[in-house]
């Protein structure tokens, strides 16, 4: 059975349940094993295909995930690879551009094939930040003039729908 590993790091949980949601996906399709780890725990070995996903931070994915695609090069080398960011211009700002924006750190940095790349809708909710993240958010918002409170954009509609579609990619060497 073909076996699919998605990797992802989270500050606050939003990325960790996008990437389950993508693991359902993929396993809706039935012939697939599909396995969810955060960055710090994953080993490529024994999987075919590796999903990698990052929550975006002052406009870059989260060192952690830049620095494993850096330090798998050559295991990634002859694996078919995805790409996703998580982040809250999503909706606000073209497709292309945050995919230009946001996943150019990853797509510069991930060897093999990567079959696809994806950007979702995050979650960010100011009353639970830590204070170094408020205080970002805050004075960002104040620069933007715009209230800064709770933004919800998780999608599991969409974040399944690219699981599957994985699925469906493995299937198509
Ligand atoms: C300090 C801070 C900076 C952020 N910077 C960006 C950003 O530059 N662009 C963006 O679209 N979202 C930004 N976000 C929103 C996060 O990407 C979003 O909340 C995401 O869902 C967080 O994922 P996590 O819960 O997995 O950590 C920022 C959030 C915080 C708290």
């Amino acid at each position: 059975m073909a076996r699919i590993l998605i990797i992802y790091d989270t500050r606050y949980g939003s990325t960790k349940t996008v990437a389950r949601w993508i693991a359902e996906g993929a396993a809706s399709k039935g012939h697939v094993d599909v396995v969810v780890r955060n960055v710090a725990e994953a080993d490529l070995r024994g999987f075919d295909f590796i999903v990698i996903g990052s929550p975006i931070y002052e406009e870059h994915p989260l060192p952690s995930v830049v620095s494993f695609l850096a330090a798998n090069r050559d295991q990634l080398n002859d694996k078919d690879v995805a790409l996703f960011v998580v982040c809250v211009d999503y909706g606000a700002v073209p497709k292309e551009e945050l995919v230009h924006r946001y996943v150019a750190d990853l797509q510069a940095r991930a060897e093999g094939r990567v079959r696809a790349i994806e950007v979702f809708g995050g979650y960010l909710d100011v009353d639970k930040l830590s204070d170094t993240d408020r205080k970002l958010i805050k004075d960002f918002a104040k620069l933007m003039g715009v209230p800064m409170t709770q933004v919800n954009k998780l999608d599991e509609r969409s974040a399944r729908k690219f699981g599957a579609h994985i699925a469906h990619l493995l299937e198509q060497p």
